[in-house]
This record gives C-alpha cells, sequence and structure tokens, in this order.
C-alpha cells in the first residue's frame, strides 16, 4: 500500500554554473540565468509504502509524516534564495533535478530517526510549475 502526502513551498533559484562564460550560461539556462533569480510554487508529494497496520487501519500515522516534512525539510528551503541560503547548494546547480535529490536526502535521513520501524519512503514528486513535473523513486 502506498499512501502520498501533498505538501507547498515557495523557493528562489537561479540556474547558473561558474565553470561556463556568462554568454554560455544565458545560452544553456535562457531566462533562468537572470542574475536575480526568479520563484517557483513548488509542490512536493511525498508517498510512503507499507503494510496496513491491523489495528488503526493506516499504513503511516499521518502527525509524524507532517512533522517530518514541516520540521526536517520545508524550513530548509521554504521562502529561500536557494543559490545562498541553502548549503547544498553552494556548489550544486538549484535545478530541480537536483532539488528532488536534496530533498530525497533529508527525507531518507528523517524516515531513518523518526520512522525506524517503517513504513519506507517510496518515492517523492516535486511539482515545479503546471508543465514540469520531476519523479524520484526511493526504492
Ligand atoms: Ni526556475
Amino acid at each position: 500500500m502506498r499512501l502520498s502526502r501533498r505538501y507547498q513551498f515557495c523557493a528562489s533559484h537561479r540556474l547558473h554554473l561558474d565553470s561556463l562564460s556568462g554568454d554560455e550560461n544565458r545560452e544553456l539556462f535562457g531566462k533562468c540565468n537572470n542574475p536575480y533569480g526568479h520563484g517557483h510554487d513548488y509542490i512536493l508529494h511525498v508517498s510512503v509504502a507499507g503494510e496496513v497496520d491491523p489495528e488503526t487501519g493506516r499504513i503511516v500515522d499521518r502527525d509524524v509524516l507532517d512533522r517530518i516534512v514541516r520540521e526536517d525539510v520545508l524550513p530548509r528551503i521554504d521562502h529561500k534564495d536557494m543559490n545562498a541560503a541553502v548549503p547544498e547548494f553552494r556548489d550544486l546547480n538549484p535545478t530541480t533535478e537536483n532539488l528532488a535529490k536534496v530533498i530525497g536526502d533529508w527525507l531518507c535521513a528523517a524516515f531513518r530517526n523518526r520512522l525506524p520501524a517503517g513504513p519506507r519512503l517510496s518515492a517523492i514528486r516535486l511539482e515545479e510549475t503546471g508543465r514540469n513535473t520531476f519523479d524520484l523513486s526511493m526504492e
């Protein structure tokens, strides 16, 4: 059984590689290379997989899952300039592909600490815009 829960956050980024020239960066990333960055309203879906507890009839305590996301993930990125304020992006381009991997790492660590007996983190989905959705499977 899998359960997915949805969360929202806002963050800004600028796609830029120091290893490339200004022209090459503009060519590669277009408007996303604008010096002052731009923001997105991201939607994060967190999916967990596990057995249905015979007593509660559920696979995860929603409060525990919410606490993991609200305490271990969202404060690190919500309303942040990711290039400047998120250490993981000091040397990593904050594309949404990379953001999904970073969030996946944070969630894996949080699940190990807070839900050692399960359920397990199954996948995350990150919506950047209405047109761009990124799926990362953790299994
Ligand atoms: Ni963008």
